[in-house]
């Protein structure tokens, strides 16, 4: 063995753990550690606070140190910390799915659980090709995805998505039979649109030319995140989800939303789905049902999926998938204290009074140097910046650790910042995200 070895202590105790979607060495010779949360804050081992803009990574929607929450697990724990859902129940996961399949969007009321978003991905994708195979329509097996889309990471998520850094390095290692949508961000159109831009409802139409190319009757499903979050907030144009609904109708496909970020209240509805009034057949989602303090994902599946699946002898397992952790006690038990708290404080619908002002303050970075578009959706908000010659990303590297410096976490993808702060957020937090934002970008060459 001729590699070289990276360095057995450079930076302590910080060595043995491999970080995800990380710059491990660069992360490791200046860390950014948080020690501490609550409410709308981080704080670091040091005792500097930091207003957290992206509700941790999109999932933390009720804010930090819910005490009805870890009281909810606390109980759990101490009574049954685990219990199998294989050919087994436990109360907490039936009133779970309950409760869920009320605030679900309308006729998605049969609930699959599982502990992220990949996994729900997965699920929902295998499901899809299931559901066809019940109803004698084996044949359909090809998924469409789009550009720019972020499923996880998953093989099914990664073939379905549409973000190169996240394929390319597996090879061929993809799922066959699957095609992908173009992408809607259309900068040259839509800069600076407010809410949902105007133009592109008729990009929904190359469906109809994936159609013409694969056959309707070999096509299971389409996969699209009602608003893209990862690739950097991508936003649907008015029309668009509708006439993708339409066409899937029309051709017997069903249509998959992944709701893991939009969903629990981001948009100003329980789910994108019912604010842009478009009901997909599946809908994945993870993040915000346990408020980020448990994994979990549940994907909602319409009741005509499930009953295609309750035929044949009832003593043969219908669908054969399904995790060790799926429906974890502790899992349900923090969920059904988040939807608690989710109802008691109005958090599924909040975001939508909000939206206004933080449309505003979006928008008044428009004008800034180098600022390329601004984007926004119910607590949504991304700012597009100009890439600097030969180094994609720099800028905005820089513009999210010079943020976090001034005690400010936002997220970057490119250079793209996105925010997403907890649905608990006030006005004078929204005033200092966007106030360190400005000065940042203003400073930043
Ligand atoms: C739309 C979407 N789907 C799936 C995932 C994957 O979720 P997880 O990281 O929990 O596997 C994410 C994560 O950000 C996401 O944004």
């Amino acid at each position: 063995m001729n590699a070289k070895l990276s360095p057995a202590h450079s930076n302590g105790d910080l060595d043995a753990f491999w970080m995800p979607f990380t710059a491990n060495r660069q992360f490791k010779a200046n860390p950014r550690l948080l020690a501490r949360a609550e409410g709308m804050y981080y704080w670091t081992p040091d005792g500097r606070e930091v207003l957290d803009g992206v509700a941790g990574l999109w999932c933390v929607n009720l804010g930090h140190g819910r005490r009805e929450i870890t009281e909810a697990v606390t109980k759990q724990l101490s009574t049954m910390e685990y219990a199998p859902a294989f050919q087994m129940g436990h109360p907490a996961a039936f009133e779970l799915a309950n409760r869920l399949a009320k605030v679900a969007p309308l006729g998605l009321d049969r609930i699959f659980f599982t502990n992220s978003g990949s996994e729900s991905v997965d699920t929902a994708l295998k499901i899809a090709i299931a559901y066809h195979r019940a109803r004698g329509a084996g044949q359909r097996t090809r998924l469409i995805g789009r550009e720019k889309g972020y499923h996880g990471v998953g093989f099914g998520g990664m073939s379905v998505g549409g973000m190169v850094n996240n394929r390319k390095f597996f090879g061929a290692s993809m799922l066959p039979g699957v095609d992908h949508l173009p992408h809607t961000l259309a900068i040259e159109h839509n800069a600076f649109s407010r809410g949902l831009p105007q133009w592109g409802a008729h990009l929904a139409d190359e469906l109809q030319r994936l159609i013409a190319l694969h056959d309707a009757s070999t096509i299971a499903a389409v996969i699209v995140e009602p608003i893209a979050g990862s690739a950097g907030v991508v936003l649907p144009p008015i029309g668009y989800l509708k006439r993708l609904r339409e066409i899937c109708d029309k051709n017997d496909i069903l249509l998959i939303f992944d709701e893991v970020i939009t969903g629990f209240g981001r948009v100003g509805k329980p789910f994108a789905s019912q604010a842009f009034d478009v009901t997909p057949d599946l809908m994945t989602t993870a993040k915000g049902l346990t408020n980020g303090a448990v994994p979990m994902g549940a994907v909602f599946a319409h009741r005509k999926i499930y009953d295609a699946f309750m035929q044949g002898p009832e003593n043969t397992i219908e669908l054969f998938h399904g995790y060790t952790y799926s429906a974890h006690p502790i899992a349900c038990a923090a969920a059904l204290a988040a939807l608690d708290v989710y109802t008691r404080e109005g958090l599924l619908t909040r975001a939508a009074s909000l939206a206004p002002e933080w449309e505003n303050a979006m928008h008044s970075l428009r004008g800034l140097p180098h600022v390329l578009d601004v984007r926004n959706y119910g607590l949504i908000g991304a700012v597009e910046l100009e890439p600097r010659t030969g180094k994609p990303g720099a800028r905005g590297f820089e513009v999210f650790l010079e943020c976090f410096e001034r005690g400010v976490m936002v997220r970057q993808t490119g250079d793209t910042i996105a925010m997403s702060p907890p649905l608990i957020i006030e006005s004078k937090q929204i005033a200092r995200i966007v106030e360190t934002l400005a000065a940042v970008i203003r400073e930043t060459v």
